[in-house]
């Protein structure tokens, strides 16, 4: 009963990398053909952590700048940063209100991130993923993709969209907003590279935030830099496999023949095929040539973007209008729901 809408979001938080690009900025591109979609830079949810303002101004129209870059189309699509439609955060506290406490402790993210010191992180780091909720539901979005990290808060979304459902479900049914005001949203976690890990170390994600893994493949790296990080991903000695069980227990050769995969547009099993049996120098060479042919241009673009500052905030002004154009009834129908 919820026209499909797809909405899904990028921190504007230093190196945008490669996992960013396979597990979600090249699924924006796929979808802008079949749905209505939102891009969202967002930039509150950066701020959970501290960030020189300078940087995060620089950052936001580089998050904007590889999307349309990637190939996301911003008139057919809505690109804008979060701060800038107040549906967000107002929405956030209506849904803060919703989540419950032993929800949020259970988010790995929060554990993850917020490490040993616990009691001095931000509040907004804690209830983060209450805000990722506010920015999917104050579209009524039915899709997100995302990658695999963001499993668990999607499902907390899809919690608090039914919570309210069901707190208000006499509101929301006599006031005529039908039997549910939210829809659930789905998760679209697909593929060979929607857990992209570190080429150091194949038991971590690649991660913006590790600045000490100098292995990350950035999305402006030149050719040169993507070459000489592909040849210096870890590895073991075993040849590859000739098929998808082979990579069981090998975790490095996993990610980088998902990795071919997701680059190349293929199947894993395809990519074995083609270099099962091989050693692992022809398929990283192989690799660096597909890497670089997708990479590259998408980089050349993003700098040259980036140049014109004038013309990217122009872009996410329009598209802020256009996503309060969407969010402002639900935010006005979601008081009425409430009572206020
Ligand atoms: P990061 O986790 O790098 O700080 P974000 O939290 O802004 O980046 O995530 C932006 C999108 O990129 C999300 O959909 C997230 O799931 C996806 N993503 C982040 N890291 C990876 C990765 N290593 N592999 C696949 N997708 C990823
Ligand atoms: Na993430």
């Amino acid at each position: 009963t919820f026209p499909p809408r797809v909405f899904s979001g990028v921190q504007p938080t230093g190196n945008l990398h490669l996992g960013n690009y396979l597990g979600a900025i090249q699924k924006f591109v796929a979808l802008q053909h079949q749905h209505e979609c939102l891009y969202c830079v967002v930039d509150l949810h950066a701020i959970t952590v501290a960030q020189d303002p300078n940087e995060l101004t620089r950052t936001i129209r580089e998050v904007a700048a590889a999307f349309i870059a990637a190939g996301v189309d911003p008139k057919k699509n809505i690109i804008f940063n979060q701060s800038q439609v107040s549906a967000h955060a107002e929405l956030a506290w209506i849904l803060g209100c919703t989540a419950r406490i032993g929800w949020l402790n259970r988010m790995t993210q929060f554990k993850e991130k917020a490490g040993k010191d616990r009691e001095n992180a931000s509040v907004g780091l804690y209830t983060y993923p209450v805000l990722m909720a506010a920015d999917i539901l104050a579209y009524r979005a039915t899709h997100v993709p995302v990658g695999e990290d963001q499993k668990q808060h999607l499902e907390l979304a899809r919690d608090i969209a039914q919570k309210f459902n069901n707190d208000f479900s006499a509101s929301i049914s006599a006031k005529g907003y039908g039997d549910a005001f939210f829809p659930q949203p789905e998760p679209l976690i697909q593929g060979a590279a929607a857990r992209v890990m570190s080429l150091r170390d194949g038991s971590k994600k690649m991660s913006k935030s590790d600045p000490s893994d100098q292995s990350r493949i950035n999305l402006t790296d030149d050719a040169d830099a993507i070459a000489s990080k592909v040849r210096k991903a870890k590895t073991d000695p075993e040849p590859l496999p000739s098929e998808s069980a082979g990579l069981e227990g090998r975790p490095e050769a996993a990610n980088l023949v998902g990795i071919y995969a997701a680059l190349a547009g293929t199947e894993q099993d395809a990519v074995l095929k083609q270099f099962g049996g091989g050693q692992f120098s022809a398929f990283k060479n192989a690799l660096v040539d597909v890497a670089v042919a997708k990479l590259g241009p998408i980089g050349a673009e993003m700098k040259r973007l980036v140049s014109d500052p004038a013309s990217i905030d122009a872009i996410l002004k329009d598209g802020a209008e256009r996503a309060h154009a969407i969010a402002a009834p639900n935010i006005a129908a979601v008081k009425d729901i409430v009572g206020f």
